[in-house]
């Protein structure tokens, strides 16, 4: 999401930290900052926006420094702004810090900190990490940041810098990447990042933090320590990576990356909402009133719509009320049928989807109430929307949307929950029972991802069809249109996706032995109907993959199964995507295709 470089040593150091910055861009961002230190003061400079506008501002600043840091900003808490920008002071300037992260608790210390006369500026978590540096540190900063951890919760990696302490750099880190780069022998200089490649030009030899770790850093020498204050001895790992793998954390591609971030994805969408001493959903930004509203409508574009399929079918299943849904580019010129009674959810990654923002638009003028599921903050639905829910997938760079997808499809699973409990349709026992499901899901992500090798081997068999048909029933049917889009967007192969029982009524003529067929097998009341649709197409030649739960037999369709772990009916959407995504990836890499920037497509739809 954010990055951070920090720098100690001789050489520019304005340079190497917008050098490092400009390392991280591919992330995405949207805003950055850099502080310098010189003998007396620490100097910060932010800018909203791309890195060249922070380069722009400081291009004329040359300041006689030897340590610095900076951060590129990915909003989670504040909109983009130059003032949410980091680094952040305290308030005599004399503390700055740049934070990757969730601080979990900001609200609860933010509070603690206003009554003991601390002024917020901001409206980001990290400011309580500037304001708590200066409340803890009395001259001893390494110990301030062994303070500091014990008080707050959540995600972090810190790079800070204390006025008092020239010629020292401190981090610390949890749950969140950071690493120390080691300066070349003699080169009295030594680096902090979030990710390899923003020091990657300097040097090849880092420490990998842990959890918990606090690194000191002087121009000679790199400490490392664990909260207690004990030191530690760390082995110093060999970076073989080139620029270009590094950027993609040695992945091959960012959809590959993307896939595999996905179980932090899960975390970092329930993280906040749901936790195992929950005993309800909660919303940071969304204090709406359910019960206010007598219709719903989800309006979304491709994948993200597919997303609100799935929100529609849990909502109607839980709440037993019924959801309409609509692309938005019909939705938009449907003349729909809303009032001020009605609740539009507007679904998007991007959150700049021209449609999207239309039908939202639309929907407002009809005085409808709007709720935009959204991952890019700041983005226009994002702001246009009475309500917001983010996605906290992080910057996704692949075209093809993975993890963008996931995180929609939790928020999904965390609306139509929070609904049901808001009009007591949940009862404490079921709630559980869902909680500890969702709660497993990140993990069980993890255990699908390691199927790689044996789906890879699975699409190998079938490279040669000519048409893909994903088909299911129920809520498994939304599932099969994700993987049929997928399929089509960066493998460039024919393929639809069906309701399993609808075949026999024309699609079932396609059926012959250069057909593939993927089914989708989880509903389980709809298993056996599924399951007797395939052995129709089986029985004109498909070949057939299926995609199911643990423990199901489907060897009298085919021996290419994939299985996904049980968790409760309503989550199987989540994973059996996953193998769809890489059967998709799979496809189209042993095609040849540029996976990452298919042809004809654009990461973000702006134009009708
Ligand atoms: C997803 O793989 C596609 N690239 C596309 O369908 C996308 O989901 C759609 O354009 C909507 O984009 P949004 O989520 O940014 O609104």
């Amino acid at each position: 999401m954010c990055g951070i470089v920090g720098y100690i040593g001789n050489r520019d150091v304005k340079e190497v930290l917008l050098n490092g910055l400009s390392k991280l861009e591919y992330r995405g961002y949207d805003s950055a900052g850099i502080a310098l230190k010189t003998d007396d003061e620490i100097s910060i400079f932010k800018e909203n926006g791309r890195l060249d506008k922070l380069a722009k501002k400081v291009e004329k600043i040359n300041l006689p420094s030897q340590m610095g840091i900076g951060h590129t900003r990915w909003a989670t808490h504040g909109k983009p702004s130059e003032i949410n920008a980091h680094p952040h002071f305290n308030k005599n300037k004399t503390i700055a810090v740049v934070h990757n992260g969730i601080i979990e608790n900001y609200l609860e210390l933010k509070n603690e900190l206003i009554k003991e006369g601390y002024k917020f500026i901001t409206e980001t978590d990290t400011e309580v990490l500037a304001h708590l540096l200066d409340k803890y540190y009395e001259g001893d900063a390494k110990k301030t940041l062994m303070d500091i951890s014990k008080v707050i919760r959540g995600s972090y990696a810190i790079c800070a810098m204390f006025n008092d302490e020239a010629d020292t750099l401190y981090c610390m880190k949890k749950d969140s990447p950071l690493i120390i780069g080691k300066g070349e022998k003699d080169a009295k200089e030594n680096f902090i990042a979030s990710d390899i490649p923003a020091i990657l030009e300097y040097t090849k030899e880092v420490y990998i933090l842990e959890d918990n770790e606090i690194g000191v850093l002087t121009k000679k020498d790199v400490t490392i320590y664990d909260t207690l204050g004990n030191e530690k001895d760390k082995p110093i790992t060999k970076v073989t990576w080139t620029m270009e793998s590094a950027e993609k954390g040695g992945y091959e591609h960012y959809m590959l990356k993307e896939m595999h971030e996905q179980p932090h994805t899960v975390r970092d969408t329930l993280n906040g909402r749901l936790s195992n001493s929950s005993d309800n959903i909660t919303f940071e930004n969304a204090n709406l009133d359910i019960n206010e509203f007598n219709k719903i409508y989800i309006v979304a574009c491709g994948t993200a719509f597919h997303a609100g399929l799935i929100g529609k079918y849990l909502i109607e299943k839980l709440v037993r009320i019924p959801i309409f849904t609509d692309v938005s580019s019909e939705f938009r010129y449907r003349d729909p049928i809303i009032d001020d009674k009605t609740l539009v959810i507007a679904i998007s990654q991007s959150g700049e989807t021209a449609d999207t923002l239309a039908a939202i638009r639309l929907a407002k003028e009809r005085k409808a109430k709007t709720l935009g599921i959204v991952n890019v903050i700041g983005s226009s639905i994002d702001r246009e929307c009475d309500y917001t829910i983010h996605t906290c997938a992080g910057p996704e760079i692949a075209v093809a949307s993975t993890k963008a997808y996931t995180a929609q499809v939790i928020c999904m699973y965390l609306l139509s929950v929070y609904i049901a409990k808001e009009k007591n349709l949940m009862q404490e026992d079921d709630f559980n029972t869902f909680k500890c499901a969702m709660l497993k899901l990140s993990s069980q992500i993890e255990e699908v991802l390691a199927k790689e090798d044996y789906i890879k081997d699975i699409v190998k068999k079938y490279i040669k069809a000519k048409n893909v048909f994903y088909i299911g029933r129920g809520m498994d049917y939304y599932v099969a249109k994700e993987g049929s889009l997928k399929l089509k967007e960066i493998a460039y192969l024919h393929s639809e996706s069906y309701q399993a029982g609808e075949l026999k009524h024309g699609p079932i003529a396609l059926m012959e032995s250069a057909t593939l067929v993927v089914g989708i097998v989880l509903d389980e009341d709809l298993i056996e109907k599924t399951k007797s649709n395939l052995k129709e197409v089986k029985a004109r030649g498909a070949k057939i993959v299926v995609i199911t739960e643990e423990g199901l037999d489907m060897s009298d369709i085919t021996d290419d199964v994939i299985y996904i772990p049980k968790t409760e009916w309503a989550f199987t959407s989540v994973l059996a995507n996953i193998p769809q995504q890489m059967i998709a990836y799979y496809f189209a890499t042993l095609l040849g295709n540029d996976v990452d920037k298919p042809r004809n497509l654009a990461k973000s739809v702006t134009v009708e």
